[in-house]
């Protein structure tokens, strides 16, 4: 029996790469049958020397992570778990922008595999923007983790979690969706791979070239919410006001009774999406 835990690296299996358009990003991609989160394995890999835009996935995920400490449901073949090594020339007050540029080029590559709309919440999950029943529902989700001092960012993980199938766990039913339940026919990790390498190569570009109000602006084009009455919880207190857009240091702004306020991190409740847990 082979070892889950060994993984095949390889160049870009031929039809991938026929369609990949990217310079560096998933140009090698190392691939495990199970992990315990990419992001671990892409973060020993870049302190290993990794170069740029090597992508760890792995079928199934044993601990994989959300953000602010949520747990990722990766069950075997239900999603595309990867991380990307990134080792872009970049001040640690900027990594923010990586976030919100991985989220636009998320939610591109992935409405190019579908038929429904797609927006971004705050600050980078991929939901669905059609009205009706499924608005809201959560498609796919990222995670950036950096290693930094005052100065320098050493190292620089981007996560992505993408629902390809719905998910056996009904309870995630109502807040969750898939590339499946949006019409796109057997969807394959390699394949939405692709597309996402795609985009993420183009919008990094733009941010390394300081484009950086073509990110913020591409942004709040997909962002849900604008314009709404929004609530952000901030743990030891609450944001409320009417959702503006971002700023261009990629603050949410929000104008509440006291004046508009630039809203760095929180947790943002959006009028008619549902919310999932906040551990699950
Ligand atoms: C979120 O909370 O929305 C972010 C989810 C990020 C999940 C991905 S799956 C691949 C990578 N490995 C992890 O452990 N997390 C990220």
């Amino acid at each position: 029996m082979s070892d889950p835990g060994s993984p095949s690296a390889n160049r870009a299996a031929p039809k991938v790469s026929a369609e990949l358009t990217t310079k560096d990003l998933a140009r090698v991609v190392v691939h495990h049958r199970r992990l315990p989160s990419t992001s671990d394995r892409a973060l020993a890999l870049s302190k290993a020397g990794a170069r740029h835009g090597l992508a760890v996935i792995a079928d199934e995920q044993t601990a994989g992570r959300g953000q602010r400490g949520r747990v990722w449901r990766s069950d075997p073949g239900a999603g595309l778990y990867v991380s990307f090594v990134l080792r872009t020339a970049l001040a640690p007050a900027r990594a923010a922008l990586t976030t919100l540029a991985a989220g636009v080029a998320v939610c591109e590559g992935l409405g190019r595999l579908v038929d429904a709309p797609l927006g971004l919440k705050w600050p980078n999950d991929v939901l669905v923007a059609e009205p009706g029943p499924r608005y809201g529902t959560k498609l796919a989700g990222i995670l950036f983790e950096a290693v930094s001092d005052q100065d320098v960012v050493h190292h620089a993980i981007l996560g992505i979690g993408v629902n390809l199938r719905a998910p056996s766990d009904p309870a995630l039913a109502s807040f969750a969706t898939s590339l499946e339940d949006l019409g796109a026919d057997d969807p394959r990790n390699l394949e939405v791979l692709v597309a996402i390498a795609n985009a993420l190569d183009e919008w990094l570009g733009r941010l390394e070239t300081g484009a950086m109000a073509a990110v913020t602006g591409a942004w709040s084009a997909a962002a849900m919410g604008v314009g709404q009455t929004v609530e952000i919880d901030q743990g030891d207190r609450r944001v409320r006001g009417e959702l503006l857009g971002l700023s261009v240091d990629g603050a949410l702004s929000v104008k509440t009774a006291e004046g508009v306020r630039a809203v760095y991190h929180g947790r943002l409740a959006l009028p008619g999406s549902p919310q999932g847990p906040e551990l699950r």
